[in-house]
């Protein structure tokens, strides 16, 4: 029997009594479903999974993301290798609060990760809830951001003068990170949504892949969206996930942010990465859903 044990942080769940490495029928699929709206990051313990399970689990929620900047593993076009070497100096990838790939036209629903190498310290993945994080809001800064759209650009992270751009390839890093022009792309979204499937209000984005407001001088933008962050992400509304080897962990990456944490030089960590799309043909409304 499927169990699942909140966190007892803002947001965050573990989920035990099931096995990730068999085929999932619709009322497993449908019971995850209805805790991950609930609780928005799950952890699956002790699972023992391929990159072909990360896929066929993947495909039990929507469909395969699109990774525009990451090169996928060898005999794999969807799933993408977080690697620290123990010696590494490059800084840790993602260490930036963000939401996974929300410059794109249509960002990803959720984002799995599997950890393959765990290191003794350090490396925890941090989450913060932004459902809790608006309902929470003083109405005055709310009032700010009601009815705005956010200028969401990846140019920042992945374009050649980003982070992960041209200085990075002095770096050595062993992931494969990609950058160009691409990045210099803006998609707008609202900053404040109504999430599509649970119905509720969530933030959605935050400074860094956001780079301004609609209708607003660079500068008030960027003042603005510092005045969220600093809402955004504060203590009360994080968890902070610790790995074990062979968990499985899958977020709603409509209502939370995540980074990295470093903290492990001297060890090595591997994690194994996929994104899941709203498969459009199959659209859950919030009633659908319920
Ligand atoms: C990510 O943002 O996908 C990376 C999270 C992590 O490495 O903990």
């Amino acid at each position: 029997m499927i169990n699942i044990e909140p966190s007892g942080a803002a947001c965050g769940a573990f989920v035990t009594g099931v096995d990730l490495s068999r085929p999932l029928d619709a009322a497993t699929v449908k019971t995850i479903r209805t805790a991950w709206m609930e609780h928005h990051v799950l952890a699956f313990p002790d699972q023992q999974l391929s990159d072909e399970d990360l896929e066929r689990i993947t495909l039990s929620f929507g469909v395969f993301g699109r990774e525009p900047f990451f090169v996928p593993l060898q005999g794999s076009e969807h799933v993408v290798a977080l690697t620290r070497r123990a010696d590494e100096t490059a800084p840790v990838f993602a260490e930036n609060w963000h939401t996974d790939w929300s410059f794109l036209d249509i960002p990803p629903i959720g984002t799995c990760l599997y950890s393959l190498v765990v290191p003794p310290v350090g490396g925890d993945t941090s989450f913060i809830n932004q459902q809790k994080a608006l309902a929470d809001m003083p109405g005055e800064l709310r009032a700010e951001l009601e009815g705005r759209m956010a200028l969401h650009s990846a140019k920042l992270s992945y374009g050649p003068d980003g982070l992960y751009g041209e200085r990075d390839q002095q770096n050595d890093r062993s992931m494969q990170i990609l950058y160009g022009e691409e990045a210099n792309a803006v998609y707008r979204h609202p900053v404040i949504l109504r999430h599509p499937e649970s119905g509720r209000e969530t933030l959605f984005g935050c400074i860094g892949y956001i780079i301004g407001f609609e209708g607003m001088g660079e500068q008030e933008g960027i003042e603005l969206a510092m005045k969220l962050y600093e809402w955004q992400t504060r203590e009360e509304f994080q968890y902070q996930h610790k790995w074990q080897p062979g968990m499985f962990v899958m977020w709603d990456n409509r209502s939370v942010l995540h980074r990295a944490n470093g903290g492990y030089d001297g060890y090595d960590r591997e994690l194994h990465r996929i994104t899941i799309a709203q498969d459009t043909s199959k659209f859950l409304t919030p009633s659908e859903a319920a």
